[in-house]
């Protein structure tokens, strides 16, 4: 937490930046995920594990095909190059560490403390770029999309971002969460779940997105309403594997709205819903693209 509250100057000034830029189109028009949402994660990420800006084009292919895969030769091509590309970074960071993340974890792993092997140490930061690259986009992208649906609650949340901020991020994750399903989960013995036995040696799925609309534990659960109590939700998973970058999503998600409502007072949607594309398969959840205009 402390390095995240570091963080939120660096993450306002990236904001601004690009808020500025967009400000800049006389068309006032684009689309919010190339312009906003998608680089604001992707740098913070980079800068926080040290991932130079000249990479940065490829980073973007390879994860976007790591968890939605357009040809099974793209998604062999990206998992074979990221790590490669990986290993000669970490490599150029062990003879001469920085400020970073990725340095820090090497770090740990030279210290012989809590150690990280070199397969690990690149599983790690193979999953910290795709979380950082993949997630908050959505968050911002599907949690817009809900408010377009929803004039008056966009417009109370305008008049008091003070008050109806951290509580509308919270349902926004609820709603539609960026993270549809966990990572797959081992059954180790036998065990019934809602009268279903899952038989030892099998592997499940866990649908985040599902049981966030349960009714039995959200009333209404369909209904978006950035008033709700929308706390226990599982957005961001549950228990040991709990999300470790929960934090700096929230702070992200807080600063990008906030900062996006107050730039634009009057943006909208410039394309029908029913019209966006949405990222292919079953973990992502969100549009590829989300025209707005001002
Ligand atoms: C709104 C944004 C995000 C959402 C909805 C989200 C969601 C999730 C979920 C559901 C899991 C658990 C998966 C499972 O149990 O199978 C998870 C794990 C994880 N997330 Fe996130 N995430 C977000 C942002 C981030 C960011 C920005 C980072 C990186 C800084 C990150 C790093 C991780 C890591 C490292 C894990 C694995 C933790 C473990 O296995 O112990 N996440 N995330």
């Amino acid at each position: 937490p402390r390095r995240i509250e570091a963080l939120a100057p660096r993450i306002q000034q990236i904001t601004d930046e690009l808020l500025d830029a967009m400000e800049a189109d006389p068309k006032r028009r684009a689309d919010l995920i190339d312009a906003f949402a998608f680089p604001l994660p992707m740098t913070v990420i980079c800068e926080l594990l040290g991932v130079p800006e000249l990479d940065r084009d490829a980073f973007r292919a390879w994860s976007n095909e790591m968890v939605a895969p357009t040809s099974p030769e793209a998604e062999a091509s990206a998992y074979e190059q990221m790590p490669r590309f990986l290993t000669g970074l970490i490599d150029a960071k062990r003879a001469a560490p920085g400020e970073d993340l990725l340095s820090g974890m090497i770090h740990a792993v030279d210290d012989g403390g809590d150690r990280l092997t070199p397969d690990e140490l690149i599983g790690m930061s193979v999953l910290l770029l795709i979380a950082g690259h993949e997630t908050t986009v959505n968050m911002i992208g599907n949690g817009l999309r809900a408010l377009f649906a929803h004039p008056e609650q966009l417009a109370d949340l305008r008049a008091d971002l003070d008050g109806l901020l951290d509580g509308a991020i919270e349902e926004m994750l609820r709603h539609d969460g960026p993270v549809e399903n966990s990572t797959e989960r081992l059954a180790l013995e036998d065990l019934e779940m809602g009268g279903v036995v899952i038989p030892a040696g099998s592997t499940v799925l866990i649908s985040m997105a599902d049981a966030d609309r349960d009714p039995a534990r959200f009333e209404d659960a369909d209904r978006f309403d950035i008033r709700r109590d929308a706390r226990g939700h599982i957005a961001f998973g549950h228990g040991l594997h709990h999300c470790l970058g929960a934090p700096l999503a929230r702070t992200e998600g807080r600063i990008a709205l906030r900062s996006l409502l107050e730039r634009f007072p009057e943006l909208g949607r410039d394309a029908e819903d029913e019209k966006l594309s949405w990222v292919p398969g079953m973990l992502i959840r969100g549009v590829r693209e989300l025209p707005v205009r001002w």
